[in-house]
């Protein structure tokens, strides 16, 4: 859900912003007395009208005209900063929002990062955030005591020891996918999600998902984000240019009815979901987990009952893309580079772990080359390619004598980050090898895949090792190269890299493709089978039907 949010407001704003003056603020085609509830937002757009004409020359650089229905806005930003001015700030106007796309490690970094107190609330979402998700979603919530409860629970409850606690699960999991990868190859992608999302619910409820396409949780959790995406298309309903329409009463709005009888069923599901976790522990049969956490922590962090519900809900909105989908990047990087980087990988691999075991997360310190091709996978191909939902700056701010209005929409898109010549001379290769070297980078990855400051990936340490632990298991155990055709021929790689094989929305992973995985040997097609009978043991603790 990291996802879902942005897209829709930068098509549907772009889609009127070219409208004139006085369409935008003329009188809605509404009933007066709506219109009278309209007048007190007026005023402070028009403050801020006045602000911008008087900082006018002083604005970053930026094009006179917007472009209007783009599927891929990321591709348009990354133009953009190739266009304008040193290039790593621009400035657009979209409807009444000064928008700035900040295009370079260093603007993002010393912005979001050092002047994280300026820049880590969020622009107004208004259907999603606070109709449809009553602002208990801390990921749409502007900085606000609310956001900081929620975000401090969500920090505590992934923070780097407390991750720890889930690597196990993480273990065990991964154990599943390599048997999965094994034994049905074709179906990879399937895998992927379907570890992804049984990390996740595991970690959040304590009880794993075996099938991602029947799972009951996994589908209530895919209904309530779909309805988040249908309303968070600002273009869609006029409450988003005119935000005083939130207080019309239901009766004389069916929009709005509709929209809190959603809210409701979400409010449901994720009630219920903590009441399970509530009543297994009464019973002294719950798993240690992050509701489970919550719950214990529960005066400690401050949140009510609801907040608490949309706080476990957090992960599986935020988690289960980006993990399965930088793996799938990483089998792309395989298929299209693997030639180039495999074989280094394997020899590393077959020195620290050898062929009687697969590689644990204790390896990795001593797997320089595998860190670095994760590293480099998820700077090659960024799955949250607009870098996380949109900032907006609370305070007038000047940067390189460059004025950015109060009240902005910010965006660091990865796509234009990562892919910054100035930072990676030979972008669109996978070159993992330029994570081994001294380079000059702000941070301490040397990429940016998890964010920024206040704002930064609160489940960093869940998602990472989850990538870097398949990764290195997946190079220790197979061979991933082209697919054949019925022909025998090898099915061109190209189209697969091309930069629109990627899916359209807030965040971007590879669109089906072939990829031809074989196991390197029969002693690495033994230990898989061992080590998976194990796992299932162990994985009895969180079936789901263990239920009652
Ligand atoms: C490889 C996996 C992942 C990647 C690449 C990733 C990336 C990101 C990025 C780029 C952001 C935006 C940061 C910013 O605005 O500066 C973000 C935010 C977030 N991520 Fe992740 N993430 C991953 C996994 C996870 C997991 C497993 C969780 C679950 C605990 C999670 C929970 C969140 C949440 C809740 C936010 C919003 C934070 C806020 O608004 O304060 N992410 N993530
Ligand atoms: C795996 O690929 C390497 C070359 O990268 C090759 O030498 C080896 O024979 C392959 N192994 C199998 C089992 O296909």
């Amino acid at each position: 859900m990291v996802g879902t949010v942005i897209f829709g407001l930068v098509l549907a704003s772009s889609c009127h912003s070219l409208a004139s003056l006085s369409q935008r603020y003329g009188r809605p085609p509404t009933l007066d007395v709506v219109h009278s509830l309209l007048t007190p937002i007026w005023v402070p757009q028009l403050r801020q009208r006045w602000r911008f004409r008087a900082h006018r020359s002083q604005l970053p650089p930026g094009p006179k005209t917007i472009r209007t229905g783009v599927r891929k806005p990321w591709l348009w930003f990354q133009e953009l900063t190739k266009e304008y001015g040193d290039g790593d700030v621009v400035y657009i106007q979209m409807g009444p929002t000064p928008t700035i796309i900040l295009g370079s490690a260093q603007a993002a970094w010393d912005l979001l990062e050092k002047r994280g107190a300026i820049y880590s609330s969020r622009p107004r979402f208004i259907m999603g955030g606070e109709l449809l998700s009553g602002g208990m979603r801390g990921l749409m919530a502007p900085s606000s005591a609310f956001w900081r409860r929620w975000r401090k629970a969500l920090h505590n409850g992934f923070m780097q020891r407390q991750s720890e606690s889930y690597r196990p699960i993480q273990n065990l999991e991964s154990r599943v996918l390599m048997h999965d990868l094994l034994t049905n190859p074709k179906e990879f992608r399937t895998h992927l999600e379907r570890y992804a999302a049984s990390v996740i619910v595991t970690v959040t409820y304590g009880r794993r998902v075996e099938d991602a396409r029947t799972d009951a949780v996994v589908r209530a959790n895919a209904e309530s984000m779909s309805r988040l995406t249908s309303v968070n298309n600002p273009g869609k309903f006029a409450i988003e240019r005119y935000p005083a329409l939130k207080y019309v009463p239901s009766i004389f709005a069916p929009w709005k009815a509709e929209v809190l009888r959603q809210r409701q069923k979400d409010i449901n599901m994720y009630l219920g979901l903590v009441n399970e976790v509530k009543d297994k522990m009464k019973r002294e049969v719950a798993v240690d987990c992050f509701t489970t956490y919550l719950i214990d922590k529960q005066e400690n962090h401050g949140l009510d009952d609801l907040e608490l519900a949309y706080a476990a809900g957090s992960p599986f909105g935020a988690g289960v893309e980006t993990s399965a989908g930088s793996l799938a990047s990483f089998l792309l990087a395989c298929v299209k580079f693997g030639q180039g980087f495999i074989p280094k990988a394997q020899a590393e691999l077959d020195k620290v772990v050898g062929s009687d075991r697969l590689p644990t997360f204790e390896d990795m310190v001593s797997l320089p080359y595998v860190t670095a091709i994760v590293s480099e996978t998820l700077r090659w191909r960024p799955i949250t390619v607009l870098g996380g939902t949109p900032r907006a700056s609370i305070a007038d701010d000047t940067y390189r004598g460059m004025f950015i209005l109060k009240g902005s929409i910010v965006i660091a898109p990865l796509w234009s980050i990562h892919l910054n010549e100035n930072d990676f001379p030979d972008p669109h290769r996978l070159l993992p090898e330029c994570f081994l070297e001294e380079r000059q980078y702000p941070g301490l990855f040397g990429h940016s895949a998890f964010g920024w400051g206040r704002r930064v990936c609160p489940g960093l340490h869940l998602g990472h090792p989850s990538v870097t632990l398949n990764i290195a298991r997946i190079l220790w155990g197979f061979n991933v190269s082209l697919a054949k055709n019925e022909r025998g021929e090898n099915i061109e790689v190209d189209m697969l890299v091309n930069l629109f094989a990627f899916s359209d929305g807030f965040n971007s992973s590879p669109l089906p493709f072939e990829c031809l995985i074989t196991a390197r040997s029969s002693k690495h097609v033994q230990v898989i089978e061992q080590e998976f009978q194990d796992a299932l043991r162990h994985l009895k603790n969180y079936a789901a039907d263990s239920e009652d």
